[in-house]
């Protein structure tokens, strides 16, 4: 079964009947660009194949029923929700974004979510569950899909994280969910929302990106996520410009001010040769620019943690190209460039060390570029 008809069944057994239709979207992992989205910066993610399915139906008494397999089932009576944002747990994004959309016509839903994107991984679950939901509301109102109206959805995506789940990310992840193309990495400029598709598919010289889950807790809602964010805007007022623009950070006094806006501009130069290496073929040179977001992450953005650290440590001993920590930070997960031929080498040579350290085992998953959301049923 795959989750699309996993989505279908929940909501067979769940509310009876057919869906109006299944829409799924796909988690992310970001290849460069990590924590300037919010800075209006440039990321360069692609969209994975593990994907969020919803199955929808509409209602006309103002009432929205969520169920979600291997979660609860939520209910929200008409009107208790209007102007309030007080929702829990993952029923939140799915409200949030039915909310925040506010689709012309729309007087209730039945919806039924699936998933196989790991959650808590820092691989974008709940923006796939934000995407799937968006482009199922859009398609049954009649709002429009092009790639104006997928920026749109994104948007309104970025409102339910913020505003009703309580995460203050930025709109990398929704981004990429509703707007990625398989085969193609996504070069996206946070300051606009323009994108350029670019193309990546390293399996096709010999090479992949290796997803490392170290399995430990990644949570956007806790204080430091919205720490750094802050640190970002403070640099740029006293800067008296956007940090991507600033000439140079050395007129900060306070040193770990500086040090964030220092990550914040060399990693914006960072995507820029990502994206030049990918457009010339040179998967490669993808390497040490991966090992130098790393580092940057780790020194001078100060979000990487000791599970991360070693994760990278023993991919780049066992022979990869580059390793890095993704996402938001303090746990979840790595990517790693590497040879085909050495994934194997390099799980277990990940595993191992976090073995040695106590950590709980790692999950692995390959990272092809996958498409964005659409319906599938
Ligand atoms: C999380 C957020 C994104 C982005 C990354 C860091 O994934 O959801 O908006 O800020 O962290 O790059």
């Amino acid at each position: 079964m795959t989750v699309c008809d996993d989505a279908a069944h929940a909501f067979a057994e769940s509310f009876g009947g057919e869906p109006d239709g299944v829409w799924c979207a796909p988690g992310r992992v970001n290849i460069i660009g990590e924590h300037v989205d919010y800075a209006g910066g440039l990321c360069l993610p692609i969209a994975l194949p593990q994907i969020t399915a919803a199955a929808v139906r509409r209602r006309t008494d103002g009432r929205i029923r969520m169920v979600s397999a291997g979660f609860d089932r939520v209910e929200i009576d008409p009107g208790s929700l209007l102007g309030s944002t007080r929702v829990a747990g993952w029923a939140a994004y799915v409200v949030g974004v039915v909310y925040a959309l506010d689709p012309p016509g729309c007087e209730g839903l039945d919806i039924a979510i699936a998933s196989n994107v790991p959650v808590g991984a820092g691989l974008s679950s709940s923006a796939a569950l934000e995407a799937a939901v968006a482009l199922a509301s859009a398609e049954l109102f009649g709002l429009p899909t092009d790639d104006v109206g997928r920026d749109r959805l994104a948007r309104a995506c970025v409102v339910a994280e913020n505003d009703y789940a309580g995460a203050p990310t930025g709109g990398m992840d929704q981004q990429i969910a509703l707007r990625g193309r398989a085969g193609h990495a996504l070069l996206l400029d946070c300051a606009d929302d323009t994108v350029e598709h670019v193309p990546f598919d390293p399996e096709a010289q010999g090479m992949t990106i290796l997803v490392v889950d170290t399995r430990t807790a990644h949570r956007l809602v806790d204080g430091q996520y919205g720490d750094r964010r802050r640190a970002v805007d403070d640099a740029a007022r006293m800067l008296g410009s956007a940090l991507r623009d600033a000439p140079s950070v050395d007129g900060l006094e306070d040193p770990v001010l500086r040090r964030r806006a220092r990550h914040v501009v060399t990693e914006i130069g960072r995507v820029r040769a990502a994206a030049d290496a990918l457009r010339a073929g040179r998967v490669q040179d993808l390497g040490p620019v991966l090992d130098a977001s790393h580092r940057s992450l780790r020194d001078d953005f100060e979000v990487s943690c000791i599970e991360l650290d070693t994760a990278v440590d023993a991919a780049r001993r066992a022979g990869a190209l580059g390793a890095r920590m993704v996402g938001g930070g303090f746990g979840g997960s790595a990517i790693v460039l590497c040879e085909l031929t050495r994934v194997a080498a390099i799980a277990a040579a990940v595993t191992a060390a976090a073995a040695r350290h106590g950590f709980p085992a790692p999950g692995f998953l390959r990272a092809a570029p996958a498409g964005a959301a659409h319906r599938c049923r």
